[in-house]
C-alpha cells in the first residue's frame, strides 16, 4: 500500500453543500495543461461539450460524440488534482430513457475517472437523473439555454423573458432539483429569473451569462483567456491570449529565420 496519501479531490457532496456560503468558482477545461493551470482556483472543471465549438469548431454542440468526451475527460481528469471533474454527456447519449443514458454515463466514468456528469434538460430528463443518483453517479442539471436543442430553440438566445417560459423553466429546474441533482447550471436566462430560481432551489445554482445572483459561476476558459472569436457579450475579458500567442510565434519565426537557436547541446542539457 502507498504510504503517501492520495491528494483529495472536492466532491459533489462538497459542491452541494456550498448553498448560499462561498461563491463557487468552475471554468470548463479540455486539455491536462490547461486543467494543470486552473485546479488550485477552481472547486470543479467542467468537461464540456462546448468543446466541439471551441476546440474542433463544429457550429453547434450536437456533433460531439462519446468518445470525444472521453478522451478529454481523461486528459482533464490527468491534468487535475483538487478540482472535481464534471463531464457532459453528449447529444444523443442519454435521451432515450434511463437504461441508454446510464450505461454511457458508466462508460465515461469509467474510463475518465470523473466525479460527476452534467445533462441538459427539464422535467423530461427527472427520471433519469433519479435512475443515476439511486445508481451512485452524482448529476450536475444544466436548465435555460441548453445547447444541445439549439435547433428547437431557434438560436443562442436569452431564454426566460416570457412569464411562460420562466415558469418551464422554474419548474425544470425544481424537478431536476428533486430528482438528485446536486447543483444546477443555469445558461443564458434573465436576471430576475436567475435570481428567483437561487433563492427558491436548495442546490447551488451555477451561473453563466446569467447575472452575477447565482450560487457559483463558469465561463468557457478559452473565452475569457481572449482566445475565442466572437466572444459572448457577458464575458469578461482576463487575459489577451490570443496576442501573447501571436508575439511568441512571431519571435519563434524571427530566431528561425535568423539561425537564432540554441545549439544540440545546449537544447538537451
Ligand atoms: O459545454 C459547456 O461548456 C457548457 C457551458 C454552459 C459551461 O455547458
Amino acid at each position: 500500500m502507498s504510504s503517501q496519501a492520495p491528494t483529495q479531490r472536492i466532491t459533489a457532496p462538497q459542491i452541494k453543500a456550498r448553498k448560499g456560503a462561498r461563491p463557487i468558482v468552475s471554468l470548463t477545461a479540455y486539455h491536462a495543461a490547461m486543467a494543470a493551470v486552473a485546479d488550485c482556483y477552481c472547486d470543479f472543471l467542467l468537461v464540456g461539450d462546448s468543446l466541439g465549438m471551441v476546440v474542433y469548431s463544429m457550429e453547434t454542440t450536437v456533433g460531439v460524440t462519446l468518445e470525444l468526451m472521453v478522451a478529454h475527460g481523461k486528459a482533464v481528469v490527468k491534468g487535475s488534482k483538487k478540482a472535481l471533474v464534471v463531464v457532459d454527456m453528449p447529444f444523443g447519449t442519454y435521451e432515450e430513457g434511463p437504461e441508454q443514458a446510464f450505461r454511457n454515463a458508466v462508460h465515461i466514468m469509467k474510463e475518465t475517472g470523473c466525479g460527476a456528469l452534467k445533462l441538459e434538460g427539464g422535467s423530461w430528463l427527472a427520471p433519469t437523473v433519479h435512475f443515476f443518483v439511486e445508481r451512485g453517479i452524482p448529476v450536475m442539471g444544466h436548465v435555460g439555454l441548453t445547447p444541445q436543442r439549439i435547433h428547437t430553440l431557434g438560436g443562442f438566445k436569452i431564454q426566460g423573458r416570457e412569464r411562460i417560459t420562466a415558469k418551464t423553466i422554474e419548474t425544470d429546474a425544481l424537478e431536476i432539483e428533486a430528482a438528485g441533482a446536486f447543483a444546477i447550471l443555469i445558461e443564458g436566462v434573465v436576471e430576475n429569473l436567475a435570481a428567483r430560481l437561487t433563492r427558491g432551489l436548495k442546490v447551488p445554482t451555477i451561473g453563466i451569462g446569467a447575472s452575477g445572483t447565482c450560487d457559483g459561476q463558469i465561463l468557457v476558459m478559452e473565452d475569457m483567456l481572449g482566445l475565442s472569436k466572437p466572444v459572448p457579450k457577458f464575458v469578461r475579458k482576463y487575459a489577451a491570449m490570443a496576442e501573447m500567442i501571436e508575439s511568441a510565434f512571431k519571435t519563434y519565426a524571427d530566431d528561425v529565420k535568423t539561425r537564432k537557436f540554441p545549439g544540440e547541446m545546449e537544447m538537451y542539457r
